[in-house]
C-alpha cells in the first residue's frame, strides 16, 4: 500500500501548495516545466496561430463588474469589467490529456495573444492590485482563455434631444487592430452562461439598464475588412432625481405666478414683486440645469418645459401690466368727469379753527378729500396710503363699509388701533367722518366700475390653470409616448 510514488505524493502535498493531485510527482512537475520551456523553444509569437491557414477564431465574453459613471457633458461612461478571450494555438498543446495549466498574466508576454482593442475606448487601465489583473489558462490541446479586468471609459455619442426622458445606446465596440477578416475573425462565445453576464446586477444611479444585446458587423476601413462585435446597453435615465429638482419646483413656481390673480389689483407692489420674483426663480431653475449637461444647440425636452414655464410666468406678469394699465386707463378717464360733478357741499365750516387737525387736509375741502383719499388708497407707497389712513380712519369700526381691499384692512385696523390713544381729535374727525359717510355712497357707486377691470383677473384664473394643464398633458403624452418606444429615440 506505501508504495513510493503514494509516500512521494503526500510529502508533495504536504511541502507545497499546489494543486497537485495524487499521481502527480514533482517529476510530473518537473515534467511540466520542461514541457512549458520546451512549448516556447521553438514558438514564435509574432505568428498568429494557423499562421497562411484558416483564420483565427476567437470567443469572446464579457463579464460586467460596474457601470461606474455616466457624464452628458463628456459623452461617454465608465465600466469595469473582466474579457475572456477564447482561441486555440496547435502549437501549444502539451498533453492529449483534459489538463489544464493556469498561468499568470505574464506568460502572455511570451505567446502569441490578439490585438484586440476597444473602437470607442476613450481611456482604459489594467487593474494591478495585488497584480496584473490577467490570467493565461492553458489547456491540453492548445486552447488558451486569456482573461483580464480593467476600467474603460467609452465613448457613448447621446442624443439628448428628449433629456431627460431620452433611453441611451451604449456600446462596447471590440475589433482586432491589425488582423482582417482574412487572419482574426472575432465572435460572441454563446455557451452557458452566455456572452454577458453581470448586467441585470450591476446599479447606476442614473440609468436602468433595461436591455443589453450583442451583435457583429464587418467593418470596413482602408486598411482592409475587419470583424466588430458590439454589445450595446439600453440605458433609461431615472426621472426621479429631475422631478424633484426640476420639474415639481417650475410647476410650483408656475402655481405660485398665478396668486396673482387673487391678489386685489390695486397691490401694485404685491404683484409685481410676486411676478419678478417667479420670473428670476424661473431663470434660476433653468441655470442649475444648463450646468450639468454639454452646450447643446439643439432643443433638449427639458428646455421646451422651462422655456414654456418662463412663457407662463411671464405671462402672469404681464397679465398684471395689461390690469394695471385698464385700470389706471378707466380711472384717468373717470377723473376728469368727476371733478366737476361733485356739488361742493359745504362740510368745511364744521371743522373747528382752534383744533386743527393733524394734517393738512383740514382747509381742504372733503369732496376733494374723498378723491384724494381715494388715489391715496391706490397709491402703491404703502407710507403715504398709511399716513392718510390713519388721519382719517382712527378707531372707526364702522368703516369698513367703504369696502376697502382686505390687505388694507389689516393695516388700518392695527394703525387705528394705535392711534386712538390720542383722543383730542375725536371731535374734529368724527364730523370727517359723517362726512365721508355720506360721500361713501359715491365711492360705492364707483367701485362697480372699478372691479370691472377684474375680468381680466377672473379669465386668468380659469385661462391660466388650464392652459398650464393642457400643455403638461401635451408634454407627458408626447414623451412618454416616444420613449415607450426606445428604437425611435436611440435612432437617430
Ligand atoms: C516525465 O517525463 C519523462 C520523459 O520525458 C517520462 O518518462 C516520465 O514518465 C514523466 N513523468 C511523469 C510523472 O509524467
Ligand atoms: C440576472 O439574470 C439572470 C438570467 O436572466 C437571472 O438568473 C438572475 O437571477 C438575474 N439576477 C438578478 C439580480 O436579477
Ligand atoms: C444600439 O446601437 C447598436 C450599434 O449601433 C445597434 O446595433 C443596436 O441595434 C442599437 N440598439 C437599439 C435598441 O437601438
Amino acid at each position: 500500500m506505501w508504495t513510493a510514488p503514494a509516500l512521494l505524493c503526500g510529502v508533495c502535498v504536504l511541502l507545497t501548495v499546489t494543486r497537485t493531485s495524487c499521481g502527480r510527482t514533482s517529476e510530473h512537475l518537473y515534467n511540466v516545466s520542461q514541457t512549458i520551456v520546451a512549448l516556447l523553444d521553438d514558438y514564435d509569437m509574432r505568428l498568429r496561430p494557423n499562421f497562411g491557414g484558416e483564420p483565427c477564431y476567437i470567443g469572446m465574453d464579457i463579464t460586467i463588474a460596474s457601470f461606474d459613471s455616466i457624464s452628458e457633458v463628456n459623452m461617454d461612461y465608465t465600466i469595469t469589467m473582466y474579457l475572456n478571450q477564447y482561441w486555440k494555438d496547435e502549437r501549444l498543446a502539451f498533453s492529449s490529456d483534459d489538463e489544464v495549466l493556469t498561468l499568470p498574466g505574464d506568460f502572455a508576454e511570451n505567446i502569441w495573444v490578439p490585438d484586440t482593442f476597444f473602437a470607442n475606448d476613450k481611456s482604459s487601465y489594467l487593474h494591478d492590485v495585488t497584480e496584473k489583473n490577467k490570467m493565461v489558462r492553458l489547456h491540453g490541446d492548445g486552447s488558451i482563455t486569456y482573461g483580464m479586468r480593467f476600467t474603460t471609459t467609452l465613448a457613448c455619442m447621446m442624443d439628448l434631444h428628449h433629456y431627460p426622458l431620452d433611453v441611451q445606446n451604449c456600446t462596447v465596440e471590440i475589433e482586432s487592430y491589425g488582423y482582417t477578416l482574412l487572419d482574426v475573425v472575432m465572435y460572441w462565445k454563446e455557451e452557458f452562461p452566455g456572452p454577458v453576464v453581470g448586467v441585470n446586477e450591476s446599479e447606476l444611479a442614473q440609468f436602468t439598464i433595461m436591455d443589453h444585446n450583442t451583435d457583429y458587423r464587418t467593418e470596413h476601413l482602408a486598411t482592409g475588412s475587419y470583424r466588430r462585435l458590439t454589445l450595446s446597453f439600453l440605458l433609461a435615465r431615472n426621472i426621479g432625481y429631475f422631478i424633484f429638482q426640476t420639474y415639481l419646483p417650475s410647476i410650483l413656481i408656475v402655481m405660485l405666478s398665478w396668486v396673482s390673480f387673487w391678489i386685489n389689483h390695486e397691490a401694485t407692489s404685491a404683484r409685481v414683486a410676486l411676478g419678478i420674483t417667479t420670473v428670476l426663480t424661473m431663470t434660476t431653475i433653468s441655470t442649475g440645469v444648463r450646468s450639468s449637461l454639454p452646450r447643446i444647440s439643439y432643443v433638449k425636452a427639458i428646455d421646451i418645459y422651462l422655456v414654456m414655464c418662463f412663457v407662463f410666468v411671464f405671462a402672469a406678469l404681464l397679465e398684471y401690466a395689461a390690469v394695471n394699465y385698464t385700470f389706471w386707463g378707466q380711472k384717468a378717464k373717470k377723473k376728469p368727469k368727476e371733478k366737476p360733478a361733485p356739488p361742493p357741499k359745504p362740510p368745511a365750516p364744521e371743522t373747528p379753527a382752534g383744533k386743527p387737525g393733524p394734517g393738512k387736509a383740514d382747509g381742504v375741502p372733503p369732496s376733494e378729500e374723498i378723491i384724494e383719499l381715494q388715489d391715496i388708497r391706490m397709491s402703491p407707497i404703502p407710507s403715504i396710503r398709511q399716513r392718510h389712513n390713519s388721519k382719517f380712519f382712527s378707531s372707526q369700526s364702522s368703516l369698513h363699509e367703504l369696502k376697502f381691499p382686505p390687505s388694507f384692512r389689516i393695516n388700518r385696523n392695527y394703525l387705528s388701533r394705535s392711534m386712538s390713544i390720542s383722543q383730542k381729535h375725536q371731535s374734529s374727525k368724527r364730523k370727517i367722518i359723517t362726512t365721508l359717510k355720506k360721500k361713501a355712497s359715491e365711492i360705492k357707486t364707483k367701485i362697480p366700475s372699478i372691479q370691472d377691470v377684474n375680468i381680466i383677473d377672473k379669465y386668468s384664473r380659469v385661462v391660466f390653470p388650464f392652459s398650464f394643464m393642457l400643455f403638461n398633458l401635451g408634454y407627458w403624452g408626447y414623451y412618454k409616448t416616444v420613449d415607450g418606444n426606445p428604437g425611435s429615440s436611440g435612432g437617430h
